[in-house]
């Protein structure tokens, strides 16, 4: 008897032999033919059941839903749709679902919309499209790993808990022990936080880097990949309150070559499932086009799910200036007909994801990396560049995703940098820690971060982030 799951038996050679599978009953007709799924790959099994020597107790509990556990022979099909198929001998009921129940779930075999899918998140790891997009953030995962692990780079987990607040942008979620009905205060009426459980104020990460950096200047070249958080109140398709983050941060290493590494990457990750995940990549693929058909040309993908990561892989990203960019936007159709919600009047300001979506979709229609960004838009860690107005800032822009990479070179010089946290009001008692590091022996180096679930939503075709997280956690939502 050879133990095993589905996605190796549809594969085996070992015909007229006997098996053991468990899985979920996804669908069973004519009291015979059972489609088995067990989430190993896409595919059913079909186990052809001899109801006239199976008790009718054991049939009636084959119901969508169930779990159960067959024995047979395995033989080529002689239907058509799969090349095997189980002759089962013995069924067992391991987990019975009663059709009544199951009716109202998303578990009924019929199409159900991805928002009903969100609210029963417990069970849709079930259904086809669910069930293929996590098998694809598994791979890509994997791939991350693979990726840095083959290149001399270093897994660092650096701390969920932190004192700082790395982007500066005060989005942080706080982390506290204390009693919310009976805060210490000081006489001055200010929350006593030396009384908390660290005894001091602290948060949830929104980001490794600064102490990926640290490492950096250490082990030379480093990657995060964890759970990142943000107390920002954006309720988009794009966004989530809790995200995962790759972040590589690399010693000696400037503007240039951090393009070509995050370049490097993303086609690495993106050919790994491309070789890895065929079947799931084409049923991601109909299931869009199908979607699609609802929506007006206009708003349609130009090209199919794997054309459009086939074309990622194979084309080099288009790298442009801010300025550059700046003049593209001020002149386009969509800025002069005052189309875009906020018009791009002169340099310095910030863009919005129309305007991204602007320049990847419309303009030069791949992705874009945008680099020397005016240095009061973005974050305070970035070198500065000799024009004193720039800094060495790049952010890659994906079609139908807009950005999924930021990052920079570092400011490497102690003096530029203090004097711009003073500038910013950044606390520098807080971060004493991260400007030692440009007093020994600090070196020129730069990193980056890609958002996990802006990757996963451009490999799999998904057009919502809340449907490429096992759990969504977003405004207003933290069920489950
Ligand atoms: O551009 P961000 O804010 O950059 C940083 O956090 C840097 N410290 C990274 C670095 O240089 N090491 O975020 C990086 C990426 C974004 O480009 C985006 O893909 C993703 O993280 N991201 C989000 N993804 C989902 N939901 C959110 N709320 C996100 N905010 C950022
Ligand atoms: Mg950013």
């Amino acid at each position: 008897m050879i133990k095993t799951t589905i996605n190796h038996i549809l594969t085996s050679d070992n015909l007229l032999k006997e098996h053991k599978v468990n899985g979920w009953v996804r669908a069973f007709r004519s009291n015979r033919f059972i489609a088995l799924n067990d989430g190993t790959t896409l595919n059913n099994l079909q186990c052809v059941v001899d109801f006239e020597n199976t008790p009718e107790e054991i049939l009636n509990q084959i119901n969508v839903g169930a779990a159960i556990s067959v024995e047979g022979v395995l033989k080529e099909s002689e239907g058509t749709g799969q090349r095997v198929e189980l002759i089962v001998s013995k069924v067992q009921i391991l987990g019975e679902a009663d059709p009544e129940e199951v009716r109202k779930t998303i578990l009924s075999p019929k199409r159900h919309t991805l928002e009903k899918l969100r609210e029963q998140a417990h069970l849709r790891v079930r259904t086809n499209t669910f069930g293929a997009v996590m098998r694809l953030r598994s791979k890509l995962s994997y791939a991350v790993h693979k990726y840095f692990q083959e290149n001399d780079f270093n897994y660092v987990h650096t701390p969920i808990i932190t004192g700082s607040d790395a982007e500066g942008a005060g989005e942080t979620f706080k982390v506290t022990n204390f009693d919310l009905a009976n805060v210490p205060k000081q006489k001055d009426g200010s929350v006593n936080f030396k009384e908390d459980f660290f005894g001091k104020e602290t948060n949830l990460t929104v980001s490794g880097q600064l102490e990926a950096e640290t490492f950096a200047l250490g082990l030379s070249k480093v990657y995060t990949f964890g759970p990142t958080f943000r107390a920002e109140n954006s309720n988009t398709s794009r966004h989530l309150a809790e995200f995962w983050m790759i972040e590589p941060e690399v010693a000696f290493c400037e503007l240039d070559g951090n393009m070509d590494l995050a370049e490097d990457f993303i086609k690495y990750v993106l050919s790994y499932i491309v070789k890895e995940c065929p079947d799931d990549l084409e049923f991601l693929e109909n299931r869009l086009l199908q979607e699609e058909k609802t929506k007006p040309e206009a708003e349609r993908s130009p090209m199919p799910l794997r054309e459009k990561i086939d074309f990622v892989i194979n084309n080099n990203f288009k790298r442009v200036s801010y300025t550059e960019a700046i003049d593209i936007l001020k002149n386009s159709k969509p800025n002069k007909k005052k189309k875009f919600q906020y018009l791009i009047e002169e340099w310095g300001a910030d863009l919005q994801s129309e305007h991204e979506r602007f320049l990847v979709e419309k303009h030069f229609k791949c992705p874009v990396i945008l680099f020397d960004y005016p240095a009061n838009i973005k974050a305070f860690y970035m070198r500065l560049n000799d024009d004193g107005k720039t800094v060495r800032a790049m952010d890659i822009l994906f079609p139908g995703i807009g950005e999924i990479v930021g990052g920079s070179q570092r400011e490497e010089r102690h003096d530029v940098l203090l004097s711009k946290m003073q500038a910013l009001g950044i606390d520098e008692e807080e971060l004493w820690w991260y400007l030692d590091t440009r007093k020994f022996g600090t070196c020129k180096h730069s990193g980056f971060g890609l958002g996990f679930e802006r990757l996963v939503l451009f490999a799999t075709g998904m057009t919502n982030i809340r449907d490429v997280i096992p759990y969504p956690r977003t405004p207003q939502n933290a069920s489950f």
